[in-house]
C-alpha cells in the first residue's frame, strides 16, 4: 500500500515518523512533497527509503492513501493541483479541523476522511479523531483505523464535535504544557524548588494521572475523592482551584470556536474561488 504525505511540517513530519517507528508503514511504500523541499528532504535524509517528489500531484498519482498535512487555508490550492489525477478509489484524509468534508467532497471525487491527530502520537499515544464522508466503504475505515491503531487510539466521532474534540486531544497538550510551566514557575519562585525540579516532578504525575484515568478505571471524581480528603491539604487547593478556573474554560471554548468559525468563513471564500463548480 503505497502512502502521500503532501505537507511535511510539524504534523505531517511526525506522522510520518511515527507511522515508520511503529512498523506500521515501510520506508519504501512512503511518498513526501512539501513546498519547501529542503524540508522533504531532511526526512528522506534520516529514512533513505522515503521517495521525495518535487510535485505533489506526483505523489498523489501514485498512492492509495493521501495525507493532506497542510494549513487550512493552503487546502484549496493544493487540492486544485492534484484533482485532475484523483480516483474514485483512492483515499484523501485531511488531519486539519475546519476543513469540511463536504467541502473536500465537492473540490475532488476521491474518497474522504478526516482524522484529526495529536502531537501525543510520536510517543505512540492519545486519540485520533475519525470523521468518515460518504464514500468511504467499511474497508477504507478498516484500513485507516488499522493504520492510526499503530500510533494513537482512533476514536469516531461526528463533523460537529471536530472543534470540541480537537481541543482537548490536540490542542490539550499544549494547553496542559502552558498550566504546567506557570505552576513550575510560580513553585520556583514562592519556594526553593528549581523550575526543572518542579518540571519533572509534574511531568511524571501527568503520565501518572493519565494511565488513573484509562488503565486504572479511575473517573476524575473518583480520583479526586481518593486524594482530597475533606479537610485536608488536597481539599485547599482544589477550592482555589474551583473559584480561579470559574469562567476559564467557557472563554476557553469561545476562543477557539470562534478562530474556527473564521477559518471556515475563509475556506468558503477560498473554495468558491478556487472551484467552479462548487
Ligand atoms: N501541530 C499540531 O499539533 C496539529 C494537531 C492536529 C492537527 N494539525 C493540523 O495539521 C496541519 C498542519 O499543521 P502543522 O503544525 O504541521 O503546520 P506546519 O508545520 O506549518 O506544516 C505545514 C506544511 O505544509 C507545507 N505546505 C504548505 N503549502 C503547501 C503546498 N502547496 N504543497 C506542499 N506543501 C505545502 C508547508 O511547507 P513550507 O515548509 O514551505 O512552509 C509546511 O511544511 C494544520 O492544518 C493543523 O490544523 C496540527
Amino acid at each position: 500500500m503505497k502512502v502521500a504525505f503532501i505537507g511535511t511540517g510539524s504534523m505531517g513530519g511526525l506522522l510520518i515518523e511515527a507511522f515508520l517507528r511503529s512498523g506500521a508503514l515501510h520506508q519504501s511504500f512512503i511518498c513526501i512533497s512539501n513546498r519547501s523541499q529542503q524540508k522533504a528532504e531532511q526526512i528522506a535524509g534520516r529514512h533513505p527509503g522515503v521517495r521525495v517528489v518535487t510535485s505533489n500531484v506526483d505523489a498523489a498519482r501514485e498512492s492509495q492513501i493521501i495525507f493532506l498535512c497542510v494549513k487550512p487555508l493552503d487546502f484549496p490550492g493544493v487540492l486544485s493541483e492534484i484533482k485532475d489525477v484523483l480516483t474514485e478509489g483512492q483515499i484523501i484524509v485531511s488531519i486539519t479541523s475546519p476543513v469540511q468534508i463536504e467541502m473536500l467532497e465537492r473540490a475532488v471525487p476521491s474518497r474522504i476522511a478526516k482524522i484529526v491527530p495529536s502531537i501525543t502520537h510520536s510517543v505512540q499515544s492519545g486519540a485520533s479523531l475519525c470523521i468518515y464522508g460518504s464514500r468511504i466503504q467499511p474497508e477504507d475505515r478498516l484500513l485507516l483505523e488499522q493504520l492510526m491503531s499503530s500510533i494513537s487510539t482512533p476514536l469516531m466521532i461526528k463533523e460537529s464535535q471536530t472543534r470540541i474534540a480537537s481541543d482537548i486531544s490536540s490542542c490539550g497538550p499544549a494547553f496542559i504544557a502552558f498550566i504546567l510551566q506557570r505552576w513550575a514557575e510560580t513553585a520556583a519562585e514562592m519556594t526553593s524548588i528549581d523550575r526543572a525540579d518542579a518540571i519533572s516532578l509534574g511531568a511524571q504525575m501527568l503520565l501518572g494521572t493519565g494511565k488513573l484515568l484509562t488503565e486504572g478505571g479511575l473517573s476524575p471524581e473518583e480520583l479526586q475523592r481518593r486524594v482530597a480528603v475533606p479537610g485536608g491539604i488536597t481539599a485547599e487547593g482544589i477550592a482555589i482551584l474551583d473559584l480561579g478556573l470559574q469562567d476559564v474554560f467557557s472563554k476557553l471554548i469561545d476562543a477557539t470556536h470562534q478562530k474556527y468559525n473564521e477559518d471556515l468563513d475563509k475556506l468558503d471564500i477560498l473554495f468558491n474561488e478556487t472551484f467552479d463548480d462548487y
